[in-house]
């Protein structure tokens, strides 16, 4: 968890933290935009449990199952999927691709969506003028 966490820099670590302590993050964010922060993180976690098996092939120079992954996702990239590669590769591969995949389906209906926003109009956008409300401040 610490190894997945370093891996943020800290800024974007603080803002994902931020929406589960900071109150007013807090108060606009579903359940949905928390849990697929949470989402990610185990699917880390279940990528970095990959390793162990891949470790055991690397040792023993077999590399059919990483081939097999390559060709099942290869299948998948040009939209032709086809499971049937993957029926006898390692279970940790699956869960970690099965709930890694989760994460792509419901992203767009979670606030994760914007990471699609290109901020291009903030070049020529007018200055704000932010006061507030109560007068002296
Ligand atoms: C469509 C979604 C995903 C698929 C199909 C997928 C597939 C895979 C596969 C096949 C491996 C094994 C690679 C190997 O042993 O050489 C792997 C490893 C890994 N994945 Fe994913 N993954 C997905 C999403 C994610 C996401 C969202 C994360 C991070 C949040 C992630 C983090 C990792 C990590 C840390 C490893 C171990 C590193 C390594 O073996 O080099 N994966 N993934």
């Amino acid at each position: 968890m610490s190894a997945v966490i370093t891996l943020f820099p800290s800024s974007r670590r603080q803002n994902a933290l931020n929406g589960m302590s900071n109150e007013r993050v807090k108060a606009i964010s579903r359940l949905r935009d928390t849990s697929i922060i949470l989402l990610i993180v185990v699917t880390a976690g279940l990528g970095l449990n990959t390793i162990f098996d891949s470790y055991h092939h690397a040792s023993q120079k077999d590399v059919s199952e990483m081939l097999l992954l390559s060709e099942y996702l290869k299948s998948v990239a040009t939209l032709r999927a086809n499971a049937s590669l993957i029926e006898n590769v390692g279970i940790a591969y699956k869960v970690h691709m099965l709930v890694g995949m989760t994460i792509f389906l419901i992203f767009p209906f979670t606030r994760l969506v914007h990471v699609w926003s290109v901020p291009v109009t903030y070049l020529k956008r007018p200055y704000q003028i932010v006061r507030s409300k109560i007068s002296g401040r």
